[in-house]
């Protein structure tokens, strides 16, 4: 886990680090598969992906988009994830429309899921069995945030897809508006090659204390059914951590 100051230097290093797997992907399999986290989070990491000193430094042609969860919403909606990251990255760096795959928000949620979980298969060249573990049938990099909850992506407390073994994608309710929505489960999100979870704000703090340090029930904290991840937080949600 590392430790960042404040926000924006979460983002510069989460910045870096999508740099250096982007070119290390492309390199070893000719693409960068990366499945984007929602909620607000994210927004400083994507403006910078998009700017001077990181768009230039990103290979856009060799870059695959997708999304770790999605609210039920038009793609266009103010609390679309899509929506979002259009705005503030997808709209302002040169990448082909063929590459981002948003979750269809606004059609049917469980004809969404499945849809997306046959696009995935057919990215990795597994239409059956488990998500494969090796470098180019995978994601490259999923990016997670992390709610006051516990929750990540759209696993929320007490939730079914939070223990789904084969399901790679889910129609679920969350407890919050907009409550329909569509997430990756674990198995799917485990396989990637590097997961990195930002989180930031002391509102995070009693939850990262519980994910991090607590005992392990991904039940009631959701984030802990994600393994082996890369954590970068700043001091205000790190500030109730004892290690
Ligand atoms: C979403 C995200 C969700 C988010 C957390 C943290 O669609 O909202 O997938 O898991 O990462 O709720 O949200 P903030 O970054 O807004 O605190």
């Amino acid at each position: 886990m590392e430790v960042y100051p404040d926000p924006s230097a979460v983002a510069r290093a989460a910045a870096e680090l999508v740099v250096d797997l982007c070119a290390e992907a492309v390199d070893a399999t000719g693409r960068f598969l990366i499945a984007l986290s929602g909620g607000n989070t994210p927004r400083g990491l994507y403006e910078r992906l998009a700017g001077p000193g990181y768009a230039e430094r990103i290979p856009w042609e060799s870059v695959h988009v997708f999304w770790g969860d999605e609210r039920c919403v038009p793609p266009f909606d103010p609390q679309s994830d899509y929506g979002m990251a259009k705005e503030v990255l997808l709209d302002h760096v040169e990448i082909a429309e063929g590459r981002i795959h948003r979750i269809r928000g606004e059609d049917d949620p469980e004809l969404v899921a499945g849809e997306y979980e046959r696009l995935l298969r057919r990215t990795f060249g597994a239409m059956t069995g488990p998500p494969p573990t090796v470098p180019g049938a995978r994601f490259d990099l999923v990016l997670l945030g992390m709610g006051e909850d516990g929750h990540t992506a759209s696993l929320f407390p007490g939730t079914s897809a939070v223990q789904e073994l084969h399901r790679w994608v889910m129609p679920v309710e969350a407890p919050a508006d907009p409550r329909r929505r569509v997430s990756l489960t674990p198995p799917v999100l485990n396989a990637s090659a590097h997961t990195l979870f930002m989180v930031t704000g002391a509102e995070k703090a009693p939850a990262l204390a519980a994910v991090l340090e607590g005992p392990r029930d991904p039940l009631v904290y959701p984030s802990q059914a994600i393994e082996d991840a890369e954590w970068f937080v700043d001091a205000d949600a790190a500030s109730l951590l004892t290690a």
